[in-house]
């Protein structure tokens, strides 16, 4: 019943922000996994959303479905290839399919802030990795920012040794199990709308995630507390399928474009000021924030980086070197 309960609740959430499309609009579904508000990706979509439906009425109509309502991150990528959805914008995580190359983005403790991850992305590298699925398909459109990533369980983790023996899940990441194995952690690969659930019940006893994600998505309330570790980073592709994009009149791509353009860089100026604001909202509604001394946060340093020998063939040294570089 609870389920049930929760997927109407959802699926009106989505429908009352929809717009009505018209006949001989071009119709964009957007599917993407987390909530609306509080939260970068969330609140980008929506706004690219507003932006899409008032400025483009007549020519192109925009559907955003949040909240995995019509495709977790597993199935949105093959859905987007047979031309059911337009658009969406799953971590860099996500890509593993498709390219090896994305693997950069989740190396444990390449990047130190997500204006690091920024300069990488702008970079002449950075910007050469939105067409690296092009023969699968795939474009890349933009990135946007979500944050530094954090690690909980269901006790205090202040060594990395803290996790030894615990089951932590992660995104569909090779390198994320490898980071996980590294800490003598079981590694569990599950999407992300299983998470609250599978922690709950105790079938993995940790996770990693975004201060955002972890308020949105209430991990706090089913863990001991959340470690600051900024060990890693979630960022996000938009992605379309290259068949919808040259589909599209010249005039039409280049106003959806460049309205896609304004937007990214309207919210990810404001992606560290939403993690931060989660992180507070956290600490407001009772969960346990804890940070590390240098000494501690060396060890998870120590622990996790070997994790980058077992990835550089696939990513190329002169790529690890840009994104290092891109920390200043
Ligand atoms: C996750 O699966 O944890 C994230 O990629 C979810 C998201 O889109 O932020």
């Amino acid at each position: 019943l609870t389920t049930a309960a929760t997927a109407l609740a959802l699926s009106v959430t989505a429908t009352a922000g929809m717009a009505a499309c018209e006949d001989g609009e071009i119709v964009v579904k957007f599917a993407h996994v987390t909530n609306t508000d509080k939260h970068p990706k969330g609140i980008a979509a929506s706004l690219l959303e507003s932006r899409v439906n008032e400025e483009m009425n007549g020519k192109m109509c925009m559907e955003v479905y949040p909240n995995s309502t019509l495709y977790n991150d597993d199935k949105v990528l093959e859905a987007m290839l047979q031309g059911d959805v337009q658009l969406a914008a799953p971590s860099l995580s996500k890509f593993e399919k498709f390219t090896k190359q994305f693997r950069i983005f989740d190396l444990p403790f390449v990047f130190k802030d997500i204006d690091a991850v920024d300069a990488f992305q702008s970079s002449e590298s950075g910007q050469a990795l939105l067409d690296s699925m092009q023969k699968r398909g795939l474009q890349g459109l933009a990135y946007w920012h979500n944050g530094m990533k954090q690690m909980s369980a269901n006790k205090p983790l202040l060594e990395p040794s803290d996790a030894n023996g615990l089951k932590f899940r992660v995104q569909s990441s090779d390198v994320l199990v490898a980071q996980m194995e590294a800490m003598g952690a079981s590694p569990q690969k599950m999407a992300f709308s299983e998470v609250y659930g599978a922690l709950q019940q105790g079938v993995v006893d940790g996770q990693e995630n975004t201060w955002s994600n972890i308020y949105g998505q209430k991990f706090f309330e089913v863990q001991d507390g959340i470690t600051q570790t900024d060990h890693g980073i979630i960022d996000y592709l938009v992605v379309t399928s290259v068949d919808w994009l040259d589909s599209l009149e010249p005039d039409v791509r280049d106003q959806f474009l460049t309205i896609l353009k304004e937007v990214t860089d309207e919210r990810n100026a404001e992606s560290t000021k939403v993690n931060n604001e989660a992180r507070e909202a956290i600490v407001a509604a009772g969960g346990t924030v804890r940070e590390l001394t240098p000494e501690q946060r060396q060890a998870w340093v120590d622990a996790m980086k070997p994790v980058w020998a077992q990835f550089v063939d696939d990513v190329g040294q002169d790529m690890l070197d840009a994104a290092q570089n891109s920390n200043g």
